[in-house]
């Protein structure tokens, strides 16, 4: 799939005929704007650690939540601030609902947002539909075009100061359920899915000028009784592509449903249903949920960057 620019225009036209959008399965409104009350976090501090825990998500400007499985505005803040200047290009090349094209321009970043499904992008114009005077950008800074990931054909080599994306791992929450949608990698099986995201760090390579950050937040599934690292998985495709990992942060996951909720109704304690059947079927699905997702931060090597030192550390692991 080749990509193609949706501009603004393209928004208005569809807000002639539309006035919501339909994504995995929930309504969207689009075309309300709500007055802003705030346009930066009333409290926000740089994260220090290798744990990032944020129970509330943002809502200061029209950050709203309301896209599935999107990211809060907190992380990609703490990524913008970090790892890019104020005038640097920032990329999100499964942009979702926008939240990372938000942050860039509140924090007079440009934006590159690419995403397989078009109503995705329409749902981003309607939210950067604002102004912001001072640091922020202005529409003409930000660019939405809709395509694959695997294939940013419009994005020339090495033009590109961050990269922060949030892939929709592996089948979890399928974002264009009920349309095709050929390169979905919400739609594909875990190996698709490992295959696609291996395309995708290589394409990452290619845009990101050489010394700058790519980070990209992943988490882990369950099959069949195992759990499934796919995290680390993705992150060796990304260091097979040539990427060095700067950062491994842990992202406590809130609001997470509980695999076994079909067992809901059986209140009781682990220990009872072990006492009354071991290895019964209670048992095979009461597993730990998963609270937490990595985030991992890698860094493109300089251009004749000497990596002999690291390569000697590597041998110890
Ligand atoms: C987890 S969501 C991103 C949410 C986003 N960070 C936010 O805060 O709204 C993943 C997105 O990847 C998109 N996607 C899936 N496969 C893709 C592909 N091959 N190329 C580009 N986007 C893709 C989905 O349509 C979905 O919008």
């Amino acid at each position: 799939m080749s990509m193609f620019e949706v501009k603004f225009n393209d928004y208005l036209e569809y807000l002639k005929y539309h006035k919501k959008i339909l994504i995995e399965g929930s309504e969207l409104e689009i075309g309300i704007k709500k007055r802003i009350e705030r346009y930066q976090p009333e409290e926000f501090k740089l994260e220090e650690t290798t744990v990032w825990s944020f129970p509330e998500r943002g809502t200061w400007a029209t950050h709203r939540g309301d896209y599935r499985g999107n990211w809060p505005p907190q992380l990609v803040r703490n990524l913008i601030l970090r790892y890019s200047r104020p005038g640097e290009i920032v990329l999100d090349q499964m942009c979702g609902g926008g939240t990372t094209l938000i942050e860039c321009k509140l924090l007079g970043r440009r934006a590159v947002g690419v995403d397989i499904n078009f109503e995705a992008l329409i749902l981003c114009w309607d939210r950067l539909n604002f102004n912001i005077g001072g640091e922020g950008v202005s529409q003409a800074d930000i660019k939405l075009y809709q395509g694959d990931a695997r294939n940013l054909n419009l994005i020339e080599d090495e033009s590109v100061d961050l990269i922060a994306t949030h892939p929709p791992y592996a089948s979890i929450i399928k974002y264009s359920r009920n349309r095709s949608s050929n390169g979905d990698l919400s739609k594909v099986s875990i190996e698709g899915f490992l295959e696609g995201m291996k395309e995708v760090a290589k394409e990452s390579y290619r845009v990101l000028k050489p010394g700058r950050y790519c980070a990209i937040l992943v988490g882990d599934t369950r099959r069949h009784r195992h759990y499934v690292p796919l995290a680390f998985r993705v992150m060796q495709g990304f260091l097979d592509a040539g990427f060095i990992l700067r950062e491994d942060v842990i992202k406590h996951q809130w609001k997470v449903r509980k695999s076994g909720e079909r067992w809901k109704g059986l209140a009781k304690t682990a220990e009872e249903c072990w006492a009354e059947e071991p290895f019964g079927k209670r048992y095979w699905t009461d597993f730990l949920l998963i609270y937490h997702e990595h985030l991992f931060v890698f860094r493109k090597p300089k251009k004749g960057e000497v990596l002999d030192k690291l390569s000697n550390s590597m041998k110890w692991w």
